[in-house]
């Protein structure tokens, strides 16, 4: 007789999801980091210790309702590199395209895979996925956050500057996806975030709230200068994101927030710049201060692939 065929009730460890950095205690996260600096001294021969079993022959399925370069490529090299693999699907490739449900996509594609990356229109999407999936789910950007960038930041931050803990980020411009994730490594790292946004595009006011509950070191304001004096790294993105429509409003609105070499020269002298690309030159940045000294852009770039070589063996490996 066969087998009967394992359902949704069997007794297993909830997945190791990877939503938002906000969700993992501050030793978990070290420990990715630590990791993720180890996945880069390894190469591409990730060593047995790094990659916990259940990581080796894995198979993550990635998901993409937006655009994406990065994203893309840095995970699926991430899983051969560990000894698994990848299936990069367009959602309208998938039934999901024409209308099947997001938890009947996570329960089937749990029979087959041990991963799920999106990269979501909505932040509900990536929460019912979650809620459904019987295998980890891994943020690739929402329109709420971008967890899986602001690891590899961190990652970079270190890299040159040592430890981020006790250090100061500013982050000027847009109140954006981008800006939530490092919102939350400020608390969860314990370093001092200096915000300057329009007051309209001020990030998600939940995540302010949740900031002050956690007794986070964040501080939000409008001017550029006041964000960027005495900070070690200076972060900005594009004024535009991808989904949103109101672009000449955008353009007018951020206008005083681009970082020129005059802004940089407020921040501390062995600052770094950084953007999560892809950028647009003359905009929310100049072309001298993205290809200048100071910027760590394509390292930031690289270490998405480690960072995540790191995530991936928490979360597969658990
Ligand atoms: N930074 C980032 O997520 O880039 P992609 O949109 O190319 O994935
Ligand atoms: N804030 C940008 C990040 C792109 C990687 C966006 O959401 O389009």
């Amino acid at each position: 007789m066969l087998e009967k065929a394992p359902t949704l009730m069997t007794a297993k460890q909830a997945p190791r999801h990877f939503l938002d950095i906000a969700d993992l205690d501050a030793k978990t996260l070290r420990n990715i980091i630590d990791n993720a600096h180890a996945m880069k001294r390894a190469g591409k021969r990730v060593p047995h210790e790094l990659r916990p079993k259940g990581v080796e022959d894995a198979v993550l399925v990635l998901i993409f309702e937006k655009p994406s370069t990065r994203t893309r490529v840095s995970f699926d090299v991430a899983m051969r590199q560990l000894g698994g693999g990848a299936l990069t699907l367009n959602h309208t490739d998938l039934q999901l395209g024409r209308g099947e449900s997001v938890a009947d996509t996570a329960r089937v594609l749990s029979r087959y895979a041990d991963g799920i990356m999106i990269r979501a229109n909505a932040h509900a999407t990536l929460a019912e996925l979650a809620q459904h999936a019987t295998i980890p789910v891994i943020n690739g950007l929402t329109e709420k956050s971008h967890p899986c960038q602001v690891m590899a930041d961190i990652q970079t931050f270190e890299e040159h500057l040592g430890p981020i803990t006790g250090r100061t980020v500013a982050w000027v411009g847009d109140g954006n996806n981008v800006a939530v994730s490092w919102m939350h490594a400020a608390v969860r790292f314990g370093f001092t975030l200096k915000l300057a946004c329009p007051k309209e595009l001020y990030p998600d006011p939940e995540v302010i709230e949740w900031v002050r509950r956690e007794k986070g070191k964040v501080e939000i304001g409008t001017d550029p200068k006041e964000a960027v004096a005495g900070a070690d790294c200076v972060v900005t993105d594009t004024w535009v994101s991808m989904g949103q429509s109101d672009a000449d409003k955008r353009k007018t609105m951020l206008a005083p927030y681009a970082v020129d070499a005059e802004l940089m020269s407020k921040a501390n002298k062995n600052a770094v710049f950084m953007h999560c690309l892809p950028a647009y030159r003359g905009h929310e940045v100049s072309e001298d201060v993205l290809e200048g000294p100071q910027s760590v852009i394509f390292d930031e770039a690289e270490n998405r692939l480690h960072a995540q070589k790191a995530i991936l063996a928490w979360c597969l490996g658990g």
